[in-house]
């Protein structure tokens, strides 16, 4: 084969391999085997030292045809192939503005938070200032100091959960009283909302955990009068102004005289159901007047000093308020129950 033969036959070949390459892998590989190091048309050059010199011009131009020829084809295709691949990913990675979005669930307060608020506004309403105390107690604050006996049941373990010998995780709201009146003075105008823990197993209506809501007032001239006042407008504003209150003779040690107040049933409106056991009223705290031993306890002289002090349960003020059943649902956080409380 002469060497215009070889060019000829080197053409055809690239051509027959061009006309099936469709990707930069065939491209590359084609052009390796024409134009690379050991390539064809580089194989093509190396004969021309041994072709006669008159032939050089005419074969040298026809060579460099062929290299040009190539080369401009295969970036041609390169070129194609790659605007493809482009518009490819284009498509893939639009963005289709007309899609709905994604919503974010927006969360919402929990109904012991708002009951809580609510009460805490209302008392503010009226002067009082929110206090604080810890959770963790010792017996002294929890018991000793609000009159309760040492054989009291409420110091029984199996009331009372004990973290060690000395101290328990409080069972009430009423410690914050005492803390209170061992570092203020008279005029004293406090509520205290927060945690309480019982060794009780947890039911419909019952929690080892739950919450409270404390009040105490103290001042001169103090009275039973001033209690069923502040109590009536409470009851009012929480479950509205159809809602009668009475309040019972009870005991307390750290209250005498002590009392029991009840709401009449928002279920039956006095008339008697399940709820109120048929007898039309719910009870929904204790109350009384500070008793003079726990005052001089906590340094106040009840000579001087007369105060009234109430305890409510916020768990149960909350299911009253709402017509819950369960105290169970307060703290499953069931996003289908807490969404009606928007
Ligand atoms: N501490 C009582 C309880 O947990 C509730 C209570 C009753 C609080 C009478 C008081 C009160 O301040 O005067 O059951």
């Amino acid at each position: 084969m002469n060497i215009e033969e070889t060019i000829n036959e080197v053409k055809e070949e690239f051509q027959k391999m061009f006309a099936e390459a469709h990707d930069s892998e065939s491209l590359e590989k084609i052009r390796i085997r024409f134009l690379g190091k050991n390539g064809r048309v580089k194989k093509l050059y190396g004969k021309m030292g041994s072709i006669p010199d008159e032939s050089k011009p005419v074969l040298g131009k026809e060579l460099n045809k062929l290299k040009q020829q190539i080369t401009r084809q295969l970036e041609a295709r390169q070129e194609i192939i790659e605007e493809e691949k482009k518009k490819q990913q284009l498509e893939e990675e639009r963005i289709d503005v007309t899609l709905p979005g994604t919503r974010i669930k927006t969360g919402s307060q929990h109904p012991l938070s708002l009951v809580t608020e609510e009460l805490e506004d209302i008392f503010i309403s009226m002067g009082f200032k929110i206090a604080e105390g810890p959770e963790v107690e010792d017996e002294y604050y929890n018991f000793k100091a609000l009159n309760i006996p040492e054989d009291h049941p409420a110091r029984d373990l199996q009331d009372t959960l004990y973290l060690d010998d000395l101290y328990l995780l409080r069972t009430h709201t009423s410690p914050v009283q005492v803390r209170t009146m061992e570092k203020t003075k008279p005029p004293i105008k406090i509520i205290a909302p927060g945690r309480v823990y019982r060794a009780d197993e947890l039911d419909a209506s019952h929690s080892p955990v739950f919450h409270q809501l404390e009040g105490l007032v103290v001042d001169d001239k103090i009275t039973f009068g001033d209690l069923k006042g502040t109590i009536s407008i409470m009851v009012e504003q929480i479950f509205g102004e159809e809602h009668s209150v009475r309040f019972r003779p009870s005991y307390f040690p750290f209250t005498e005289p002590s009392a029991e107040v009840d709401v009449s049933c928002i279920v039956c409106e006095g008339k008697g159901c399940s709820l109120c056991s048929r007898t039309g009223w719910l009870e929904i705290m204790g109350s009384g007047m500070v008793h003079p031993k726990v005052l001089s306890m906590s340094g106040i002289d009840p000579r001087s000093y007369s105060g009234f002090a109430f305890g409510m349960g916020i768990d149960r003020i909350t299911l009253l308020k709402y017509g819950i059943d369960d105290i169970r649902l307060l703290q499953e956080n069931n996003r289908r129950f807490l969404q009606q409380f928007k």
